[in-house]
């Protein structure tokens, strides 16, 4: 690992740590988040909260946690799940979350334009194949340490914000298969941007914006 990714973990570590999140707020985000999806297969029967126990939460199907004695939740992976509805706020009491896997479902409704207000530290979001609508919130240019944000195969609209340009440490950027349209904002060190599949997208990689 190169010296300044670890200098980075540490960096996000301490910070979460800073964060001073508590371990029931955690509790509170899965309950919440389970009250508020449609989960027709039960994919999400393990989440059962009558036993409390230390670290019980990081058996959850789909939950990882900072460390497997404690209720802090690092990851939530939940694809192809056949879960629906919107984001709740309740993402909020995750605040320590550091990945957001919630492809291949039925979400819909907006984009969270708080998301990054309510889980900052994100690193990895993944909304790609729902049914997500609305347009790109401009906020999501707020979380600073997005290395990947897949967006594609949903049903956004509006335009590529700007925002999202300045991210420094993105790398993986896919917005292909919505219906967005107009300017491409100049992106420069990503590895990997796709964008086909939308409606009136130019500039950028594509012709020039007439
Ligand atoms: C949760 O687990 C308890 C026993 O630990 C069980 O009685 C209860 O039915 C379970 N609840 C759900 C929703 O599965
Ligand atoms: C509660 O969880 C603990 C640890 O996972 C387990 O040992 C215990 O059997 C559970 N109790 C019930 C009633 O499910
Ligand atoms: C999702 O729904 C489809 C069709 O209703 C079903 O065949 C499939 O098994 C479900 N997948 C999961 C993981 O529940
Ligand atoms: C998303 O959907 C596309 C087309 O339906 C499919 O090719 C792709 O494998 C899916 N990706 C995920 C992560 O489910
Ligand atoms: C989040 O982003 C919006 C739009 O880019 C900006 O106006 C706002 O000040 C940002 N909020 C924080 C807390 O950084
Ligand atoms: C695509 O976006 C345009 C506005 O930019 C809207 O008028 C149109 O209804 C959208 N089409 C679909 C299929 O969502």
């Amino acid at each position: 690992m190169a010296k300044s990714t670890i200098f980075f973990l540490l960096f996000l570590s301490f910070s979460v740590l800073l964060h001073n999140v508590t371990a029931s707020d955690d509790i509170r985000c899965l309950q919440g988040l389970k009250d508020s999806f449609k989960d027709p297969n039960g994919n999400l029967n393990s989440w059962n909260f009558s036993n409390y126990s230390m670290g019980f939460i990081c058996k959850f199907i789909g939950v990882g946690c900072w460390n497997d004695l404690e209720n802090r939740v690092l990851s939530l992976s939940l694809p192809n799940m056949n879960l629906s509805r919107q984001l709740p706020d309740a993402f909020k009491y995750c605040s320590s979350l550091t990945s957001l896997d919630l492809s291949g479902n039925k979400f819909s409704g907006p984009i969270p334009s708080e998301i990054c207000s309510w889980t900052p530290f994100l690193v990895n979001l993944d909304l790609s194949n729902n049914s997500f609508s609305g347009s790109i919130p401009a906020e999501l240019g707020n979380c600073t340490y997005l290395n990947k944000l897949m967006l594609n195969n949903n049903k956004l609209s509006g335009n590529i914000p700007p925002e999202i340009s300045r991210l420094t440490r993105l790398k993986v950027l896919s917005v292909a298969n919505n219906n967005l349209s107009g300017k491409i904002p100049p992106f420069s060190g990503l590895s990997d941007f796709e964008y086909g599949g939308n409606r009136h997208l130019c500039g950028g990689p594509l012709a020039k914006c007439g």
